[in-house]
């Protein structure tokens, strides 16, 4: 089977249980939960989480309650990144954002549901034999980083830093824990589900780390070069930071780091190169259309 292949039915998977756990409830939180979640997301995490548990061989019911988990948690992020009192973004993946649709309180609502129904999902999940203190593990390594030192702070950082006037090493601190945080998580959570040796999951980190640096570049690229809403709220960014070109090089130069990563932990997983390189092709995004 082809590599892209392989990457859409694990996409399709990952579609079809998060379908699953949002369904046969009709109230008004489910209906803003699924319209948020089930829109049209790239589900690069889960896609990463997937990967690196594949390559080391973790069952796929182990892995995929956590996939969908980091997807609960990274749509919970988004409804309560896009709210007035946040970026006041009012599309996200071509549909009013969820607050637009649903009116502040029940996106509020439906944020803090996915976030407590990722932590239900993983602390179900399957822990066979020898593998509770792996998905142990996996919880702790994804709680540190979508947590309060992690991703929150990020976002802490995001709306308070000024963006004219800060520093390079600040403004790596605040993308790699609002964004990178999640991404990181995800590889090593993989890792972690698989029983990846500590140099492995060493390099799994490292290229999460790198990836996760890309992954902001990129967003911050687009959204540059996109007719931006005047009342979306100003942010640090790396455009405005380094400048277009030197931005792109850097998502250049951080692509290539997350690859030497992988290869230090002698990490041969196809699958963990694309998903990297998959990032050096910057498109004219808009978020009035769908993502890809
Ligand atoms: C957008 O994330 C927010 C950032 C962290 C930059 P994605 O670009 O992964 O959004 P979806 O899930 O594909 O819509
Ligand atoms: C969102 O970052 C990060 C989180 C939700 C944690 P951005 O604000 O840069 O992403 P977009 O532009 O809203 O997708
Ligand atoms: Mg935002």
């Amino acid at each position: 089977m082809t590599l892209e292949k392989r990457i859409e039915q694990k996409k399709d998977a990952v579609e079809c249980e998060l379908r699953r756990i949002l369904s046969g409830n009709d109230s008004l939180l489910f209906q803003a939960m699924r319209y948020s979640v089930l829109s049209s997301g790239k589900r690069f995490r889960p896609l990463l989480l997937l990967a690196a548990g594949d390559y080391f061989h973790a069952a796929r019911d182990q892995t995929l309650p956590f996939a969908c988990a980091l997807e609960l948690i990274h749509n919970y992020s988004l409804i309560h990144d896009d709210l007035p009192s946040m970026d006041n973004d009012d599309y996200r993946r071509g549909q009013p954002s969820c607050h637009k649709a649903f009116g502040e309180d029940i996106a509020l609502l439906a944020g803090d549901g996915l976030l407590t129904l990722a932590f239900e999902l993983m602390a179900a999940a399957p822990s066979g034999n020898n593998l509770y203190a792996c998905k142990e593990e996996a919880i702790r390594e994804i709680c540190r980083n979508a947590g309060v030192l992690g991703m929150i702070e990020g976002q802490l950082l995001d709306i308070t830093q000024d963006p004219d006037h800060i520093s390079e090493d600040r403004f790596k601190e605040l993308i790699l824990k609002k964004t990178g945080g999640l991404i990181i998580a995800a590889v090593v959570a993989g890792g972690i589900l698989g029983e990846a040796s500590p140099l492995e999951l060493e390099a799994l980190h490292a290229y999460g780390v790198n990836t996760g640096l890309a992954f902001q570049i990129r967003d911050d690229i687009q959204d540059s070069i996109q007719d931006r809403p005047e009342h979306r709220a100003p942010r640090p960014n790396s455009v405005n930071l380094y400048g277009f070109d030197k931005a792109e090089k850097k998502l250049g130069d951080s692509i290539q780091k997350a690859l030497k990563a992988l290869d230090s932990g002698s990490i041969d997983s196809d699958e963990l190169r694309y998903l990297a390189l998959r990032l050096s092709a910057v498109k004219g995004k808009n978020k009035n259309e769908q993502t890809s």
